[in-house]
């Protein structure tokens, strides 16, 4: 099953390549870091729910239409539209969806540079012993001090960037298939060691009722944004991560299958996630609405009083860095692509030039945490700024973008085509839903939080 192409735009050696690599960008610290500490802030169960039909219903189709897109075209998502746009015979406007994309791609990358930064100093932390046999009072120190620190935060960031870039900068086959190929596995079975150290808290149940008993009076329509936002988020979609990756595909593969067994995987790292997280948060009496510091506040007390804590802890939070690595690769891909095939830049230029712009604006998220941390627009600090623009309006509407030109733009006979879905069900499930039911689930989400509906 392999398939190469003499340009200088990659190919996947195989499908499992392609699924692993776009498993390695779906699951990342959105899963681990970012579910649970959302959830926490929303409330719990109801907030789940909605995150869970918005994966079915929004998530899927638009992962099956961005993959498409990208394969048809062949190209880089700002090239892609225009090819797409040509073959539809489309106004050529849609080309600034590329460009948005690859704008929140570095947007996002910035601060998630910052936060997959703690995780790498959280390494360094566990195994110089730090959090054993402290209680959570200590834990919370610990995270406290070090987010104080910009210096640190700085260090970390640029290692964690520095070692995104060297991974880029080699390319399709060697750089993004390589990495994710061994890790994701071990991360599975470290997350299932969590959930049976849960299991052991008495506060178990508590964290599952937490975790899966809606209450829908918690539920706001900024709830509802942030649970939607957060299914883009996590599926890597709306910013052409995905259309890139579908363009390293060959043509025999079945888009809308590999989408279902990425967005499963997706959902079950989260969920399993938050199963471990929870009880701990209860039984040690913290609140789960503490925010981005609640998996570093939660789980070191896990690893400090565990037998083998020590060797869990190291490796937990190695996997945590990796999986954040595999996603940071998928949200500076675009640019790097489109700098490499449309503006002639050597891959190593065009590395070192993206590398640097995202490197600076993550120093705004590192500041918002200690010397910037009274700066606020519209009540939001730097990094919640750039987190709410991107995931809860850039990647959304980048999402409705691209249901809209699937499902309406583009022409049947050449979605059906490159889906080449088993049969012609199938194909009329996926195309309801992508016309109707995703870009009109946005739309209204949109509508509530302005407050017209
Ligand atoms: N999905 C990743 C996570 O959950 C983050 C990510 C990678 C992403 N590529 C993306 C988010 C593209 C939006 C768009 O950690």
């Amino acid at each position: 099953m392999t398939y190469t192409k003499k340009t200088v735009h990659g190919a996947w050696s195989s499908r499992f390549a392609f699924i692993l690599a776009a498993t390695g960008s779906a699951v990342g610290l959105g899963n681990i870091w970012k579910f649970p500490y959302i959830t926490g802030e929303n409330g719990g169960g109801a907030f789940v729910i909605v995150y869970l039909l918005c994966v079915l219903l929004i998530g899927i189709p638009i992962m099956i239409a961005e993959t498409m897109l990208g394969r048809r075209s062949q190209k880089n998502p700002i090239e892609a539209m225009e090819v797409l746009t040509d073959e539809a015979g489309a106004d050529h406007n849609w080309h600034y969806l590329g460009w948005m994309g690859v704008i929140a791609g570095l947007l996002i990358l910035s601060y998630y540079s910052v936060i997959a930064g703690w995780a790498s100093a959280y390494i360094l932390k566990a195994f110089t012993g730090s959090f054993l046999d402290a209680d959570a009072l200590t834990i919370k120190k610990i995270f406290d001090d070090f987010v104080a620190s910009p210096i640190q935060l700085i260090f970390w960031h640029s290692l964690f960037m520095l070692a995104t870039m060297l991974i880029v900068v080699r390319g399709v086959n060697n750089g993004l298939e390589k990495a994710a190929q061994y890790l994701m596995p071990s991360l599975f079975v470290l997350i299932f060691a969590l959930v049976g150290y849960a299991m052991t808290t008495d506060s178990y149940f508590q964290g599952l009722h937490f975790l899966f008993m809606p209450d829908f009076s918690k539920l706001t329509s900024n709830s509802v944004l942030t649970a939607m936002g957060h299914a883009f988020f996590t599926l890597s979609l709306g910013m052409g991560a995905i259309m890139v990756y579908g363009s390293y595909l060959s043509k025999n593969i079945s888009i809308a299958k590999t989408a279902f067994l990425i967005a499963g995987a997706d959902t079950v790292v989260a969920l399993l996630a938050g199963i471990a997280i929870f009880p701990i948060v209860f039984a040690n009496n913290l609140h789960p609405n503490s925010g981005p510091g609640l998996i570093f506040e939660t789980l070191p007390i896990a690893f400090g009083s565990m037998t083998g804590g020590w060797l869990m802890g190291i490796l937990f939070f190695v996997m945590l860095a990796v999986a954040a690595l595999t996603s940071a690769i998928s949200l500076i891909e675009p640019a790097v692509a489109w700098l490499v095939e449309n503006k002639d830049f050597t891959r190593e230029k065009a590395c070192v030039w993206s590398g640097l712009v995202t490197w600076a604006l993550g120093l705004g998220t590192v500041f918002s945490f200690n010397i910037w941390s009274n700066v606020k627009f519209f009540d939001r600090s730097i990094f919640q700024l750039l987190d709410y623009l991107t995931a809860n309006l850039m990647l959304p509407i980048g999402g409705f973008c691209i249901a809209v030109f699937s499902g309406w733009i583009m022409k049947k006979h050449h979605s059906e085509q490159e889906l080449n879905m088993p049969n012609e069900t199938s194909y009329q499930i996926w195309k309801l839903l992508i016309s109707y039911v995703a870009p009109g689930s946005v739309f209204l989400v949109f509508l509530h939080v302005i407050g017209v509906l």
